[in-house]
């Protein structure tokens, strides 16, 4: 029998139970991931009582409130507050959502937050995702054209602009990467579903010149084809948007062009 030997971190522990405010009788329970890269500790579950009474109804305003009154050193991002910015992306009961959008009354019962899985922790439930911004970088995430603007605006058709629908509305959360399995055991190759609907985004604009650079960019066994359509991506995506039709769409375009 083969025997593995855990890393250290990945030993998640029970941490403070904090206690409960006085007089209040709609509580919600929040167990929430704990680490901190300023000491020897492993990761621990805090437990948190939010007066619901006293409460926005969304997840973040639950964590918002706890940072305030209960414990000042739970770390999380957050800016929007509306589902626009994707910085509160995080594992909410098992699914990797925004806080801001997703609301208590969703959940019966204790509400258990991770960080979005698979990737480094910064601090408790913010994710390090250096190399997830370094893989959007790779594909050039503007317009290139060498031909010359006609005007102030470089105009397309209405049908061609309606190409970018689904697309252009990618706030780049990374919920979908990090819920792909292909994604998570080659993240250091594969671009994942996130940045390979965004590259898809400038592949299809009308206006944009450098296909064939962008698919040449893209054909390798590991950036594009570690795609297996397992369609957790799809399913996760708080926006709605599909990156495994995407990531079909590139594929298509590759054999086309051969
Ligand atoms: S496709 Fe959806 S889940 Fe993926 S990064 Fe964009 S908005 Fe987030
Ligand atoms: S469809 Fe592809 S990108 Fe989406 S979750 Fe599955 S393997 Fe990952
Ligand atoms: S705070 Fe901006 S998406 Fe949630």
């Amino acid at each position: 029998m083969v025997e593995l030997t855990l890393p250290k971190n990945s030993r998640v522990g029970t941490g403070k139970t904090h206690t409960k405010p006085d007089g209040a009788k709609n509580l919600k329970t929040f167990n929430v991931y704990r680490w901190s890269p300023d000491d020897d500790k492993n990761p621990a579950i805090d437990t948190y009582y939010v007066d619901l009474d006293t409460c926005g109804p969304m997840i973040l305003d639950g964590l918002i409130k706890i940072k305030n009154e209960i414990d000042p050193t739970l770390t999380f991002r957050r800016s929007c507050r509306e589902g626009i910015c994707g910085s509160c992306a995080m594992n909410i009961n098992g699914t990797n959502t925004l806080a801001c959008t997703t609301g208590m009354d969703e959940f019966n019962g204790d509400i258990n937050i991770y960080p979005l899985p698979h990737q480094p922790v910064v601090k408790d439930l913010v994710p390090d995702l250096t190399n997830f911004y370094a893989q959007y970088a790779s594909i050039q995430p503007w317009l290139q054209a060498e031909t010359p603007s006609p005007s102030k605006e470089r105009l397309q058709s209405k049908e061609d602009r309606e190409k970018l629908d689904g697309l252009y509305e990618c706030i780049l959360c990374a919920c979908c990467s990090t819920s792909c399995p292909s994604y998570w055991w080659n993240s250091d190759r594969f671009l994942g579903p996130a940045i390979l609907l965004q590259a898809y985004r400038w592949i299809i604009d009308s206006r944009d010149e450098h296909t064939g650079e962008r698919l040449d960019n893209l054909e390798d066994p590991f950036r594009l084809y570690r795609c297996h359509t397992i369609m957790n991506c799809a399913n996760t995506c708080p926006k709605g948007l599909n990156p495994a039709k995407a990531i079909a769409e590139i594929k298509k375009m590759m054999v086309e062009r051969r």
